[in-house]
């Protein structure tokens, strides 16, 4: 039986570690104010006026200004586990924590169409 318990204490540490996981990522609040300072490696691609990168060929690069904030930190941390595909967005986000995702949402989610013209957007 204490094989049993030994393994049961084990299920109950990776619960609570699971759980207090993501408490984490709940409770981290994005600023867009932080996530300006981030965005620089953004901008040779989505900053584009007709949003294309044409290397090594041409892709049509989303909009992403104006969008909601938690999707965009949603579809970076889905590029950095690999559940979206593209490779150039997989490697940019792989460098970003959790906390930078959340930060640039936020950013992005401030800019409108209307915004003036931002060199950083
Ligand atoms: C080399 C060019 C390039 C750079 C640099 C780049 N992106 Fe992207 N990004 C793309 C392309 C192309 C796509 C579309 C890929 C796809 O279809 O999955 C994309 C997709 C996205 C999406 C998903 C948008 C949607 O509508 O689903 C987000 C969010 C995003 N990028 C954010 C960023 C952020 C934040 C940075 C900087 C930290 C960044 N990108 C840097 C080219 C780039």
């Amino acid at each position: 039986m204490k094989k049993h318990s030994i393994l049961s204490q084990h299920i109950a540490g990776v619960i609570i570690a699971l759980a207090s996981l993501s408490v984490q990522a709940a409770d981290l609040q994005g600023s867009a104010q932080a996530g300006q300072a981030k965005v620089w490696l953004c901008v040779g691609c989505h900053a584009i006026p007709d949003y294309r990168a044409d290397y090594p060929i041409v892709y049509k690069v989303p909009m992403i200004g104006g969008q909601s904030g938690a999707y965009i930190a949603s579809s970076l941390a889905a590029y950095k586990k690999g559940e979206r595909k593209h490779p150039t967005m997989r490697a940019i986000a792989g460098s970003l924590s959790d906390q930078d995702m959340v930060d640039i949402g936020e950013y992005y989610a401030a800019q409108t169409a209307s915004s003036p013209k931002n060199p950083l957007k």
